[in-house]
């Protein structure tokens, strides 16, 4: 190369690293606050309600973007949506993931016109669901769900999760995510239980925190950091018949105790935006809801962020719940209510409505300013005014090896393993097996919903280099000691006779049954029971007397109780996502010792719905708490054994601080990690209290013969519950402190 080339390539690089570093935007609250009040200073009526305007993918575009048909921005309709209706957000895909380049390619073009083309200048703030990796990106790196994460009881796990996801959906130019979901599971049939951390609150709140911190950071303006959003503010989770988008009957004080506490975690961990719920509470749809959504969210909770709706739940006040007697009145009900920000998504219906409203006087200026400041203030705090464009820097390290190890990472320490009767597993890896059932040979099952489509359900676009269970198994063990039948569908009986047939070629049967991917309303069922199908591949396969290992993969617990007695073994995966595959086969076969633990109770009736946190009257007088496995259950290849119980004192004022200590001893072979799980009961109080709640967990690596002391500390807001009158409050009396078979008692003065 001549030096005049040489130079020239210099200054290249040289203008290229200029202009791909990131300016830097003011970052302190007040000078954010003013830039927005002297930015608000200059905005019509018109460009206020645009912002608070959302709108999907699809209202832009020429061609939606299906499996067969590449996906193609509509410029017309796009510059209609920015510089007429100067919409503030857009969102979503049609249904299939794009490739990173294709939305840098998107991004840019909207935010040219945004940023370039309008009177002001404002960026659109891209929002999308990426619950478990960037799901919407070709490639992305997809971690197990939520219900997985909840089960390695890692904390540390879900940060890194959140801080990758927000590294590959910021590189593919998108800076917010709705997620986490911050509902909890505490109703089993209900199809979006797997998108939650489970049916505890201390867990959930840890894990969602968790997320919150690597996702964002301390900066959200940093390139690979992006806005989080807690959702479905609030009780969502807890429809009474178990159906998406059904009533929940949720007392103020029962809201308080369960369902708003991990709300306000997350809000104290920083995320900025919140996403209402689509359903109803105590017959007050979410979208509608003043008293939640500003009396309680703003008042009380103190939440400054952005409160978005969900799809299309504006209009639903009219057309679904008639708490609205038109759409115009809708936009109102619900602007007035709290909302800040509307997910139309299909039309600018909402832009029209609230325009007139706001002509009228019947929505106030100051509630649209209130509204608009808002969203202004999260792009500022994103850099968006700086930075609206894709890094294409990030690109660089979308999907690699060290994100696909930290997946593997997590997806080994999702895995529960339940039964292990004589010590079955780990399988020796010269066995022969027999594979068989409908979640053997599918990527699909292991990651659920919203996994490169919205259902989750497109076997053929996944990518062909992972593995599935069946495959994982092969490679562990070599193609010719594995044979495969797949038995049943999910609900259709295939060739059950030709798998029971090849069981005599087998030392062993890997029976792998399960739920087939699904989503909100799609994902619906009326009975938790496992379809009649599987069961009759189960006994049948049973009855040849070879050992059987049970791997169910699955959203929400199917009940196995019918055959649960006959297994040898069981390994629960739930959905643990892309890798999960090879960390089934690394649990199986004895490469990695399983740690995982229940995040929910899994049940043994259709109808004995009885949580971990049961009130005594539930296991009193001939009714009885009998779950199949306990919350917090799991099995590991080694032994743990506890000792040594402290407290710092057994009598303590509220404001001290309570220290816990257990010393945790692995008396086993092999290395494992145990979580050290510490439960509270309040012994006494003037509100019936909970058989037990969980205060505290640590997990923690112990080498064969090691000891170690987990140390927890207590304050009173661990000894706090919602008192008579809906008010937190702290009772003096007696508590009782339990890790495994260990209990000390301590007296609140
Ligand atoms: C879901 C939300 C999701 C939104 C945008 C809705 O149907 O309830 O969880 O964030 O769609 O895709």
């Amino acid at each position: 190369m001549n030096n005049t080339i040489k130079s020239s390539a210099l200054i290249f690089i040289l203008f290229l690293a200029i202009a791909l570093k990131p300016i830097d935007p003011p970052k302190k609250s007040e000078e954010i606050d003013q830039r927005v009040k002297d930015l608000l200073a200059k905005m019509t009526l018109e460009e206020k309600v645009g912002q608070m305007t959302q709108v999907t993918l699809q209202v832009v575009s020429k061609v939606q973007g299906t499996r067969n048909q590449m996906h193609q921005l509509d410029d017309a309709k796009l510059e209609e949506a920015i510089k007429k209706y100067h919409v503030g957000s857009i969102l979503n895909v049609y249904d299939v993931a794009h490739s990173i380049e294709y939305w840098h390619e998107i991004i840019n073009k909207i935010q040219n016109i945004a940023t370039k083309e309008t009177r002001l200048g404002i960026p659109v703030l891209y929002g999308i669901d990426a619950i478990h990796g960037t799901t919407y990106t070709k490639g992305g790196t997809l971690f197990p769900q939520a219900i997985s994460m909840a089960a390695t009881w890692n904390s540390d796990l879900e940060k890194e999760a959140g801080k990758i996801t927000a590294y590959e959906t910021r590189a593919s130019g998108i800076p917010w995510n709705f997620y986490p979901v911050m509902d909890i599971g505490r109703q089993p049939l209900w199809p979006r239980l797997w998108e939650t951390f489970g049916e505890d609150v201390y867990l959930a709140s840890q894990m969602g925190n968790a997320y919150i911190e690597g996702a964002q950071g301390n900066d959200l303006s940093q390139p690979d950091k992006i806005a989080t959003c807690l959702k479905h503010y609030v009780g969502y989770s807890f429809p009474i018949n178990g159906l998406d988008r059904t009533p929940a009957w949720i007392s103020e004080r029962m809201l308080r105790e369960y369902f708003l506490p991990t709300f306000e975690a997350g809000i104290k961990a920083g995320s900025p935006t919140i996403m209402v719920n689509s359903a109803e509470v105590d017959g007050i749809p979410g979208h509608a809801n003043y008293h939640l959504l500003t009396e309680i969210l703003r008042n009380e909770l103190n939440f400054k962020g952005l409160v978005v709706s969900d799809w299309e739940d504006i209009k639903r006040l009219y057309t679904r719940d008639k708490v609205a007697t038109s759409p115009k009145e809708a936009v109102k009900i619900a602007v007035m209510a709290g909302i800040d920000m509307s997910m139309v998504p299909t039309d600018f219906s909402f832009y029209d409505y609230l325009l007139e409203l706001a002509n009228e006087g019947a929505v106030p200026m100051w509630r649209i300013d209130e509204a608009v400041g808002r969203i202004l203030k999260v792009k500022m705090q994103l850099g968006l005014f700086e930075n609206p464009f894709p890094n294409i820097e990030l690109a660089k390290h979308f999907a690699c090896k060290e994100f696909t190890d930290a997946n593997l990472e997590a997806a080994r320490e999702s895995i529960v393993l339940t039964k292990n009767e004589n010590n079955i597993l780990p399988l020796s890896k010269n066995l022969k097996v027999l594979v068989t059932g409908p979640t053997a040979n599918m990527l699909s099952v292991l990651n659920g919903g919203w996994t490169i489509t919205w259902q989750g359900n497109e076997e053929t676009l996944y990518p062909q280099e992972k593995n599935t269970l069946l495959e994982a198994i092969q490679n562990k063990i070599g193609k010719d000691n594995v044979t495969y039948i797949e038995g049943t569908s999910f609900d259709k009986d295939i060739n059950t006779k030709l798998a029971v047939a090849e069981t005599k070629n087998a030392d062993a049967v890997i029976l792998c049954l399960g739920e087939p991917t699904y989503c909100e309303t799609p994902g619906n069922i009326f009975d938790l029971t496992l379809n009649k199908a599987q069961l009759d591949l189960a006994n049948k396969i049973v009855e040849t007397g070879k050992p059987v290992i049970l791997v169910m993969l699955e959203g929400r617990p199917r009940l196995i109780t019918e055959i649960e007695p006959k297994m040898n073994a069981i390994v629960l995966g739930f959905l643990p996502g892309m890798e999960g595959g090879n960390a089934i086969a690394d649990v199986l076969f004895g490469d990695y010792n399983p740690n995982g633990k229940l995040p929910i109770t899994y049940p043994r009736y259709p109808n004995g719905i009885t949580l971990y946190d049961y009130k005594p009257m539930e296991d009193f007088d001939g009714n009885g708490y009998n779950p199949l496995w306990q919350f917090g259950y799991g099995l590991s290849y080694t032994k743990f054994s506890y000792s040594n119980l402290k407290l710092s004192s057994d009598e303590i004022d509220p404001s001290d601080e309570l220290t816990v200590t257990v010393d945790v001893k692995n008396d086993g072979k092999i290395s494992g990690k145990e979580v050290v799980q510490l439960y509270l009961t309040d012994l006494y109080g003037s509100v019936s209290r909970p058989n037990k709640q969980l205060k505290g967990f640590q997990k923690v690596l112990l080498n064969p013969g090691e000891t170690k002391t987990v140390s927890f500390k207590l304050n009173k807001d661990h000894f706090s519950f919602i008192g008579q009158d809906n008010k937190r409050i702290v009772e003096p009396g007696e508590f009782k402190l339990a890790v495994q078979n260990l209990t000390q008692t301590f007296r609140l003065k």
